[in-house]
């Protein structure tokens, strides 16, 4: 299954309104994010932070496809979070069941930021080994 996950209620759609970067720690990996070229749809919501880190050949774990079927696209937003909004209460029950929980985690299928200021993304310890950079 890709794209959005039919039996669930439509979120609030939003996209970046301004260019921005996502910085992947550790690595320190740089994405430009271009709100006229947005990417998702086969990972996760279209200007998702898995959507935009997959198109730039940041792998990230996502088991269901981005359908907020799973937590494996779990990812801690260590600065520039408000710019992310509220996560869903669909999206906050399943990251109940992703290990490590912290105040900021989120999925990464499911966090579109607005692009109001840069963000830094945290991969959790146990999905680095995933993580690869395809350029
Ligand atoms: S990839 Fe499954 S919930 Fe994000």
């Amino acid at each position: 299954m890709r794209g959005r996950n039919p039996f669930l209620k439509a979120t609030d759609e939003r996209t970046p309104t301004k260019p921005y970067t996502i910085t992947v720690q550790p690595g320190n990996i740089v994405v430009h994010v271009d709100p006229a070229n947005l990417h998702g749809g086969d990972h996760g919501l279209v200007g998702s932070v898995l959507g935009e880190l997959m198109e730039a050949g940041v792998d990230i774990e996502h088991s269901c496809g981005g359908v907020l079927a799973c937590s494996t696209c779990h990812v801690y937003i260590a600065s520039g979070g408000k710019s992310c909004g509220e996560a869903s209460e669909e999206e906050e029950d399943m990251i109940d069941s992703a290990p490590a929980v912290r105040s900021t985690s989120r999925l990464a299928c499911q966090c579109v930021p607005d692009g109001s200021t840069d963000i830094v993304v945290e991969i959790p310890s146990w999905n680095r080994n995933a993580v690869k950079e395809g350029h």
